[in-house]
């Protein structure tokens, strides 16, 4: 996908990071890493307001990028559909248009159909950019570079000797083709994915990846497991059988990931369903990195924000 670049070929908007190649991914990580060292500077976004528009619920995407904005010293504005004009058959197309009419001039939006974002970010004016904060189950961009920071601050910079495990519903998830567009560009040196087969996409998405249903085997000797939320609407279209069926196979127990490499780290981009893809022991465990991953998505987006609408 296009149209995220301007005709510098600088970033404009944030729409995915299918395409972005190492060299556009690495400046963001960098100064997401001096955000993320508490470094905050309300000078850079002085000024420009910056609206949160979410089709969707969200509470990690939405406050950290709230967050972000404030650090950076941007004016914050909220708008929850569930109480605006949207409920009285406003177009999304229109709601933009009517913030931007205001003088805002950025937009976080989530969406629950696919490409509904980047059709935002067309019919948005020049010098607006729009950051897409998740659109059906295509993109999550942000959520895959706060993935990446929280790698590298564990692995280190050089992803080409680590093996990287994503288990789970694949198929519905946005996170993990963001996760998987990064870890290509950045190195990965091998990236395994994992599943029930009826949650497995089989089309270009896995390409290059070593995918299987068998999770423990899939495990051994991983440097890092990322655990997939099970979209619980899934086992109503009849492609899990049940919680139980799915725990059993796919959930991640303390002794699973046991056949990890002893200094593995887990990942989950949250929310999770604890008792189901990961066990309380381990989603609060010492090899556990979710905490960090929260904490990283405020300096990510930080990082997105400076490098979209600073200068
Ligand atoms: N990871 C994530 O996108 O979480 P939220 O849905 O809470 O924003």
């Amino acid at each position: 996908m296009t149209g995220q670049l301007d005709q510098h070929g600088k970033l404009r908007h944030l729409l995915t990071l299918d395409g972005l190649p190492r060299e556009s991914l690495i400046p963001i990580l960098d100064r997401a890493k001096h955000f993320a060292d508490d470094n905050d500077d309300r000078s850079i976004l002085a000024g420009t307001a910056v609206c949160t528009l979410f089709f969707e619920p969200s509470t990690r995407t939405r406050l950290s990028f709230q967050r972000a904005a404030q650090r950076l010293g941007a004016d914050v504005l909220n708008l929850d559909a569930a109480t605006s004009s949207t409920t009285k058959g406003e177009t999304a197309r229109d709601t933009l248009k009517t913030i931007e009419a205001m003088g805002v001039r950025a937009f976080v939006v989530r969406h629950h159909e696919d490409g509904a974002v980047a059709a935002l970010a067309q019919a948005a004016e020049n010098g607006t950019s729009v950051i897409n904060a998740g659109d059906g189950r295509s993109a999550h961009p942000t959520q895959g570079l706060l993935d990446m920071l929280t790698l590298r601050q564990a692995k280190g910079h050089d992803f080409s000797k680590l093996t990287v495990l994503i288990v789970g519903d694949v198929m519905h998830s946005r996170v993990a083709r963001s996760d998987l567009h990064a870890l290509r560009a950045l190195g990965a040196g091998e990236i395994r994915v994992c599943g029930p087969r009826s949650l497995l996409p089989d089309d270009a998405t896995l390409e290059g990846c070593i995918v299987t249903d068998d999770f423990d085997a899939a495990l051994d000797g991983v440097d890092a497991v990322m655990v997939l939320r099970l979209q619980r609407e899934r086992m109503e279209e009849g492609l899990v059988a049940s919680l139980d069926d799915y725990r059993r196979d796919y959930g991640l127990s303390e002794t699973r990931l046991r056949r990890a490499n002893p200094d593995a780290v887990v990942m989950h981009p949250g929310p999770m369903n604890r008792g189901v893809e990961i066990d309380d022991v381990v989603a609060d465990g010492a090899q556990s990195l979710i905490l960090k991953q929260v904490a990283n998505g405020v300096a990510v987006r930080m990082a997105v924000l400076e490098a979209l609408l600073s200068g």
